[in-house]
């Protein structure tokens, strides 16, 4: 038996739950999750359900860290130590909000040089997704001498590991905060510029040109904000919706100025971008920036936890121990 965060049908709320083993499938990779994390999509798939998840009974946790028990396909040997991110994880199959998990070999990668598996988790899909976003920045052109570049939601988990991969590469980083609590943790970070996010939801179409690159987290105004001062010629990523799904622009930006917006979704990306992404993150960061960022809990909190993540009461990333200690 091993424990799982089960939710078992729409109409059911989500619990920590004793399962069976023989439910897994038996033809993945069995790994023994030694930590999983809570991002922003875990907690609308615990506390809403639909329409993150598609299938009940389902097991939420769109990433884990872990070590091998057994492997059907022989390409990982039993003690490897493992990462898993996305591929539809605690959406359509179960996923690491779990003491043990059963998926594809396919999927896993084993932990990137340098890192630990914590270490692995504290980035966890958040710190893949704010690698992945620098390396369009970096692969578009820009350098440090290009201009500035704009982090949104620059407390959140997305937001953190961009800064600290930004910093670390040489860029001047302004960063956007819903809450003027963050600007000391920010500051610490080493962000240059920190502006209010509201102001972005209240600029002109076309604004006053401020940075040359963004990484935006937050979609709805904020990202109109964010194309409307972006330097002629500039790029943006879109990589989330934490203020909303809409996008509520002109074409005004990208004909009058010519800016660049690239969508970015880390959940389906092929092996090579993903330890391309991941080993950025594992040269760019140290122990003591991970744990500047993020915190450790216990499996047992994670409900909790998802409330505090999803009204904007958490500053950096949750890490989650899954094994009894
Ligand atoms: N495209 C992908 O593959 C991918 C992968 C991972 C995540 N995402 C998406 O990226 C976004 C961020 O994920 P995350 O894990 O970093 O979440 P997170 O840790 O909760 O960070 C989101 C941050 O956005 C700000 N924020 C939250 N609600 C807001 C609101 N209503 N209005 C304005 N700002 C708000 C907060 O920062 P401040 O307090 O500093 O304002 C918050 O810390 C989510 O939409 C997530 O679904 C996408």
């Amino acid at each position: 038996m091993f424990r799982a965060l089960l939710i078992n049908s729409e109409n059911d709320g989500p619990q920590i739950s004793e399962i069976s083993e023989d439910v897994l499938r038996q033809d993945g990779v069995l790994v023994k999750v030694e930590y999983s994390t809570l991002n922003y999509k875990d907690c609308l798939a615990i506390l809403h359900g639909k329409p993150i998840i598609r299938k009940y009974p389902m097991v939420t946790g769109i990433d884990f860290c872990g070590t091998v028990l057994n492997d059907s396909s022989s390409e990982f040997k039993p003690g490897s130590e493992v990462l898993m991110t996305g591929f539809g994880m605690g959406e359509k199959f179960w996923g690491g909000h779990s003491e043990l998990a059963s998926v594809d070999a396919s999927f896993l990668l084993a932990i990137p040089n340098g890192f630990t598996m914590k270490n692995a988790m504290q980035c966890g899909t958040a710190g893949l997704t704010a690698s992945m976003a620098v390396l369009k920045l970096k692969d578009f052109g820009l350098t440090p001498d290009s201009g500035k570049i704009l982090v949104t939601g620059a407390s959140g988990g997305v937001g953190t590991i961009s800064i600290l991969i930004l910093k670390k590469l040489g860029f001047h980083v302004i960063g956007t905060t819903s809450n003027t609590k963050n600007f000391e943790f920010l500051e610490n970070l080493g962000v240059e510029e920190i502006i209010e996010t509201s102001t972005l939801n209240s600029v002109k179409i076309l604004d006053k040109q401020k940075w040359i690159g963004a990484i935006d987290s937050l979609g709805s105004k904020a990202l109109v904000g964010v194309c409307a001062c972006t330097f002629a010629g500039g790029a943006v990523v879109a990589c989330g919706n934490a203020q909303g799904i809409d996008f509520p622009t002109s074409v005004a930006p990208f004909i009058l100025r010519g800016i660049n917006l690239f969508g970015l979704d880390s959940v389906y990306q092929t092996t090579a971008n993903r330890k391309r992404a991941w080993n950025l993150l594992a040269e760019c960061l140290t122990d003591n920036d991970l744990d500047n960022i993020s915190t450790e809990h216990q499996f047992n909190d994670i409900l909790d936890l998802a409330k505090q993540l999803i009204e904007n009461k958490v500053t950096g990333r949750l890490v989650l121990r899954m094994q009894e200690s």
